[in-house]
């Protein structure tokens, strides 16, 4: 068997575990020859490159994983296919719609694959329950809805080269990193995946208790092109008494899909049906490395990827849509904002936002209250 041979744009961060999963050898004959980032300087799996060309210098690899910050994904996986790799993108594509299309149109030009790394995508029970789905086990959807209320301090608004929050890099890059883009972009992309659809007629909400330029709370709703009401409430900034891991609540015309539910961390996907029957499809364990281990059947025996740019490009075009509408996202009113141990605030944020989530509606608060009233 041919070896495929891996290489790493970014190696600290996220990226971590992609140097982690990569020793496991899932599949075999792949092996790990380097990695690029300028600001670590050892690495004990392989040797470390200043710069994609200092690498390409000595190796020519097949894959390169893109895990950097985002307004680095356009320029370096760009260089990836230019220089005849297929290329593991980590999720959001990039910064904007355009510059997702100028990595497609590199894909197409030098016939290279490119995947996306939203790993629920590549999760097994999740596919088996998209299975079911798209062959109409459910019927169509009617109602989809998120809910994501992370606490995320500080130390996680300067972590790396303090990218998080920002719209632009100090060169002028977009960035447009906010909390839908990062770390709850996953659930949005989830719901549009199973919908197999761009969100339309779309409406936001968005704001900032943060220090940031972007977006810590949003709820965004729209349909799907089947019709479909979708709705996302996400934040960072709910306090950690209101902390709420992921939850998806997905309405079809036979049976109520669930991971997850107030209070509680997911674990299993469930499919309740009308009658009451329930079907449980084990738990989502949403392991790092399934989107390379998928690359490589891709290379070798062309399996479909799990998730193309085309599907993950609904998830920046939803962005997107969000920045015209508010191209500033509202602060919360400095009275209402409280920190904690390194974490910024709102008290009674998390009621509004399970209030939103109930409703299926966008927030309507009087931002000249004294305090959050829901
Ligand atoms: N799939 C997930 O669940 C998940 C989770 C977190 C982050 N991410 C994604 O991973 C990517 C990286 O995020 P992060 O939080 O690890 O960022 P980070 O700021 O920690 O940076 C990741 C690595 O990239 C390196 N780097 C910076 N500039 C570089 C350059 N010019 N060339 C090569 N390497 C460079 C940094 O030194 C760092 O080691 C982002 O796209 C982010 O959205 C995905």
């Amino acid at each position: 068997m041919k070896e495929i041979k891996v290489a790493m744009f970014g190696a600290g961060g996220f990226a971590g575990n992609y140097l982690n999963a990569i020793p496991l050898k899932k599949r075999e004959a792949v092996r790990l020859i380097g990695a690029v980032d300028p600001f670590v300087k050892e690495c004990a799996l392989c040797p470390i490159y200043n710069t994609p060309d200092e690498l390409f210098a000595v190796e020519q690899p097949d894959i390169v994983i893109v895990s950097t910050p985002i307004h680095l994904h356009a320029e370096q996986a760009i260089y990836a296919f230019e220089h005849g790799c297929h290329v593991v993108l980590e999720k959001p594509i990039s910064a904007t719609v355009e510059s997702a299309r100028q990595i497609m149109a590199a894909r197409d030009k030098t016939g290279k694959l490119l995947s996306i790394g939203f790993q629920l995508c590549y999760d097994p029970v999740i596919r088996a329950v998209k299975a079911d789905a798209d062959a109409g086990l459910f019927g169509k959807p009617v109602s989809m809805k998120v809910l994501v209320l992370w606490p995320r301090d500080h130390s996680y608004y300067h972590r790396g080269t303090g990218w998080a929050g920002k719209k632009l890099d100090h060169a002028g890059r977009p960035i447009y990193d906010n909390v839908l883009s990062n770390a709850t972009a996953h659930y949005l992309m989830n719901m549009l995946f199973m919908a197999n659809s761009p969100v339309t007629s779309l409406e936001c909400a968005t704001y900032r208790a943060n220090a940031i330029e972007t977006f810590d709370t949003a709820v965004m709703k729209g349909l799907s092109t089947t019709g479909a009401q979708l709705l996302v409430v996400v934040s960072h900034a709910a306090g950690k008494e209101s902390q709420q891991n992921p939850m998806f609540e997905y309405t079809y015309e036979k049976a109520v899909l669930r991971w997850g539910g107030k209070g509680q961390t997911a674990k299993n996907f469930t499919a309740t049906f009308n009658d009451g029957t329930v079907k449980d499809y084990g738990e989502v364990k949403q392991e790092y490395g399934e989107n390379l281990w998928n690359m490589v059947d891709a290379i070798r025996d062309g399996a479909a990827l799990g998730c193309p740019a085309e599907t993950a490009l609904w998830h920046l075009q939803a962005l997107e849509e969000m920045r015209r509408q508010q191209p500033e996202s509202t602060p919360f009113p400095a009275s209402w904002v409280q920190e904690t141990e390194g974490l910024t605030w709102v008290p009674g944020l998390g009621k509004a936002l399970n209030d939103c989530f109930d409703a299926g509606e966008l927030p309507h608060w009087d931002l000249t209250a004294p305090e959050l009233r829901p």
